[in-house]
């Protein structure tokens, strides 16, 4: 099956955008983010992209384990923080715009979002983001922007507790997609967005972007906070990412949580 990436292919695409990171391409590795973060500590210098065809230790949000089997698109893209650091989490929502706009052009129109970073298709997830900010001193951060995608991915191989609700991009189009193509797709609306956000110096044309795309917004929901599950409808995306719920209890802000939309009968 078609998933190592050529490195000579990236550098290709590379050479059309502003991104300019080094190139790493591995066979096999615990996690693409925790090995861009080991190379940060190390003393990384500008930005860095690294792929791998498998992940031993692949990580999700909140500690989870992100299912890395091989067929899927693994990698970590390091750059500094577009604007300032306390923006790190509006990276997330910037990465998960790039890889819907990605998924569209590689012909899946029903691709959408789940707040925060969580992309869609018919309600199952194909694909999901990791931002991660690093800050070696006061006025020294970067940002590792982990992107997993089930790209040619056989979902049957996925642990049971995940199977039902994940899917990939070749169970919709049928046909193996090329990783090459669909990673060269998603570093170039990466490097469209962040181009637009410096220039604005502003994420609201992002924001923008996602709150078209979602699938959350004006949905029912149950959001797990960490320390109570609440019930509403996802009213609003805020400008610094965070969800205004309308509960029971009134209207209530989340800047985190695990959201799981909710059927209307
Ligand atoms: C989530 O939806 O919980 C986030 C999943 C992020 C997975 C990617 S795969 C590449 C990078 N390396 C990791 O260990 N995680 C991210």
């Amino acid at each position: 099956m078609a998933s190592v990436v050529e490195p000579e292919a990236i550098r290709k695409c590379l050479r059309r955008l502003t991104l300019n990171p080094q190139v790493a391409v591995v066979s096999s590795i615990d996690s693409t983010n925790d090995e861009a973060k080991r190379r940060i500590k190390s003393g990384l210098n500008g930005e860095l992209l690294i792929l791998s065809e498998i992940q031993t230790r692949g990580k999700g949000r909140y500690n989870r384990t992100w299912s890395s089997p091989k067929g899927g698109l693994y990698l970590s893209l390091v750059i500094r923080p577009i604007l300032k650091a306390e923006s790190a989490p509006l990276h997330g929502f910037l990465c998960a715009c790039a890889v819907v706009n990605a998924l569209q052009k590689m012909g899946v129109d029903r691709a959408r979002l789940k707040w925060p970073n969580d992309v869609l298709i018919s309600q199952h997830k194909v694909a999901g983001i990791l931002s991660e900010l690093v800050s070696r001193s006061h006025d020294d951060h970067l940002v590792v922007l982990g992107i997993g995608i089930n790209l040619n991915t056989d979902t049957s191989v996925l642990p049971e507790a995940i199977r039902h609700s994940a899917t990939s991009v070749i169970e919709h189009l049928g046909n193996i997609t090329s990783p090459e193509e669909m990673l060269c797709e998603v570093l170039t609306f990466i490097d469209h967005w962040i181009q637009i956000t410096r220039s604005e110096g502003s994420f609201e044309a992002v924001l923008a972007e996602w709150r078209r795309m979602s699938a959350t917004l004006g949905a029912r929901i149950r959001i797990d906070d960490g320390t109570r599950v609440h019930v509403g409808t996802a009213k609003e995306l805020l400008d610094d990412g965070s969800l205004l719920v309308e509960t029971e209890d009134g209207n209530v802000t989340f800047s985190m949580g695990d959201v799981t939309h909710l059927r209307e009968d």
